[in-house]
């Protein structure tokens, strides 16, 4: 008598088989989601309920003026200077902390606000470009700038004169290699580095204190 041989699947027909069951299920699961659940899915409507949700008070001063805000907490300091406050003279460069574009003060000391959570800063005093003059008087750093042709297409120039500000301020503008070496976090594709040298070095000799 013939024994009966269990049927063997090949391994071909095993793996359409299992090809077959997995494009089902996907199948399966788009036809039940509803169109409601795909269309807000889509146009990002969980992440801004999700966003309404998640905001904390912060309180800080920017450029004198005290704001009280809610804030996502993964906001950063640059967007909610430039989105919130409207103080787009803080330039996004790269958004990774490398191009020094968005430099701003936080208590006197230079931040990159791309790399800064803004609801870390409640109770500091931000300073942006915009706070640098006095009303219509140029800051010194400005108006040395100018003279010296220190920007060209100007797109790196509010981080550069923030960051030439504050090398005086902390005591790194006493040689031009220590200038160099201390502005080397600001990048600017124009090079006009020799000139930014320059308006620095008149105005530390100028007197702006370290
Ligand atoms: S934008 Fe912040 S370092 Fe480039
Ligand atoms: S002046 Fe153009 S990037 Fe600096």
């Amino acid at each position: 008598m013939n024994k009966k041989v269990p049927h063997q699947h090949s391994d071909e027909s095993q793996e359409s088989r299992r090809d077959f069951l997995k494009t089902t299920s996907v199948l399966t699961a788009i036809a039940v989601t509803p169109p409601a659940v795909v269309k807000a899915a889509q146009s990002g409507f969980v992440e801004k309920v999700n966003a309404a949700l998640e905001t904390m008070p912060v309180s800080f001063t920017v450029n004198g003026v005290k704001q009280q805000l809610k804030l996502e907490p993964r906001a950063t300091l640059l967007d909610v200077l430039r989105e919130q406050l409207d103080l787009t003279g803080t330039k996004k460069g790269c958004d990774y902390g490398q191009c020094g574009a968005c430099t701003v003060h936080v208590n006197g000391k230079r931040v990159l606000s791309c790399l800064s959570l803004a609801v870390m800063h409640e109770g500091q005093e931000i300073t942006t470009i915009e706070g640098l003059a006095k009303g219509e008087e140029l800051h010194p750093m400005q108006q040395a700038f100018i003279k010296h042709d220190g920007f060209q297409c100007g797109y790196c120039t509010p981080g550069q004169i923030m960051s030439a500000v504050a090398c005086i301020h902390e005591g790194h503008a006493g040689s031009e290699a220590d200038i160099r070496e201390f502005m080397s976090g600001n990048i600017c594709r124009c090079g006009a580095y020799p000139n930014i040298v320059k308006a620095i070095q008149e105005v530390k000799n100028g007197g702006l204190k370290s």
